[in-house]
């Protein structure tokens, strides 16, 4: 596509974001706010956040961690954070049902425990949480998977698929259809040939930018970098393939979810770095990219800005924006809280900028 070319869109959501706590939210709230309309806030924060009181504490965290109304980007719109609960064994139904009440969270997160960052607290065994997943099929509060086992022997390049034949399999037949499943950033083609050909309407799948966008030989070959490191792992270029052709195929049963997920450099650039990528600065942009590749800009509207809000049943965003085919550079690092996060491309270029 030619340098110059303007697309508006639909302004996007982020049905999954990690906007971390205390100061660094400022930090991360500046680059999604310009980007997003509304995004999913992951509540893997340390203390997790598992209850009502600590999910509305943390909403207004962020909403007073916003950039100024007259930011040049935000200065017609507001930007709107979606809570919600971090599942644990001991999540009781009677939380469930206070934290629909609010109005204000929207879905509950399961981490199985100890597959990813802050999930210590995860479940244990999906068979404990059963009473709180019926309590929100009920009140109508979404289900938001982190698939993969965190079973020590299985290797970590199956990790999702061995999640979707052992868990999520018997867990979707379990379940009543009124409980809408959302496995997020999936990584394989066995979650597309799932999510797209076998399992029922009330599943579906958000995928990031930078598993649509690398494999693992970006990450291993040539040099580790550790930036590409996130969970699940990228995988072999086949499957990143099969993503692609999904997210482009015009399915709305994929939506953005970009897992923007920062971490302070030197706990990245480490004798043993933390998962994590952090796409926030520029993710719409890598999602362009990602769908020019495929010739495939017609379908990116209804990936970015439709399939989720209507799955979710938002309302679809009134403000537009307008990107345009215009290559800048990242830079090397951004503030975070009291320190910095490395970025994805950084030092390299993105294609599209954002029109202000
Ligand atoms: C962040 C940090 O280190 O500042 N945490 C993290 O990367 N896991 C932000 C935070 O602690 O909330
Ligand atoms: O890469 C990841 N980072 N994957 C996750 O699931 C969690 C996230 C984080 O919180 O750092
Ligand atoms: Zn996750
Ligand atoms: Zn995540």
């Amino acid at each position: 596509i030619l340098e110059g070319t303007r697309i508006t869109l639909t302004l996007p959501d982020d049905f999954h974001h990690h906007f971390r706590d205390g100061e660094a939210c400022a930090d991360v709230l500046r680059h999604a706010s310009l980007r997003f309309g509304r995004a999913i806030a992951m509540p893997n924060l340390k203390p997790p956040v598992t209850t009502t009181e600590r999910a509305l504490e943390y909403r207004d965290h962020l909403l007073s961690s916003l950039p100024p109304a007259d930011d040049i980007f935000t200065h017609d719109r507001s930007f709107e954070p979606l809570m919600t609960l971090y599942l644990t064994d001991q999540t009781t139904p009677d939380e469930i049902r206070k934290a629909h009440a609010t109005g204000l969270i929207l879905a509950c997160k399961y981490y199985p425990a100890g597959a990813t960052t802050n999930s210590d607290a995860g479940v244990t065994d999906v068979r404990k949480v059963y009473p709180a997943l019926h309590a929100m099929a009920d009140v109508g509060m979404l289900l938001l998977i982190h698939s993969e086992v965190s079973t020590p022997g299985v290797d970590i390049f199956d990790r999702e698929s061995v999640f979707i034949e052992t868990i999520i399999k018997p867990l979707v037949r379990d379940m009543p259809s009124t409980l809408r499943i959302v496995l997020e950033h999936i990584s394989t083609s066995d979650a597309v040939e799932y999510v797209a050909n076998v399992a029922p309407d009330n599943v579906r799948a958000t995928v990031t930018p930078h598993h649509l966008l690398y494999n693992r030989n970006d990450m291993l070959a040539g040099g580790i970098r550790p930036h590409l490191y996130c969970l699940p792992i990228l995988k072999r270029e086949t499957h990143r393939l099969a993503l692609l052709r999904a997210v482009t195929s015009g399915s709305s049963k994929f939506f953005a979810g970009t897992d923007s997920a920062p971490h302070e450099i030197g706990s990245k650039e480490s004798n043993c770095g933390c998962a994590g990528s952090f796409t926030a600065h520029a993710a719409l942009e890598l999602y362009v990219e990602a769908f020019e590749s495929m010739g495939a800009l017609d379908k990116l509207e209804g990936f970015l800005s439709c399939h989720g809000a209507d799955f979710y049943g938002l309302p679809r965003n009134e403000f537009k924006i307008t990107l345009e085919k215009k290559s800048w550079t990242v830079p090397w690092s951004y503030k975070f809280g009291k320190g910095v996060v490395r970025p994805l491309r950084a030092g390299e270029t993105v294609a599209w900028t954002i029109v202000p």
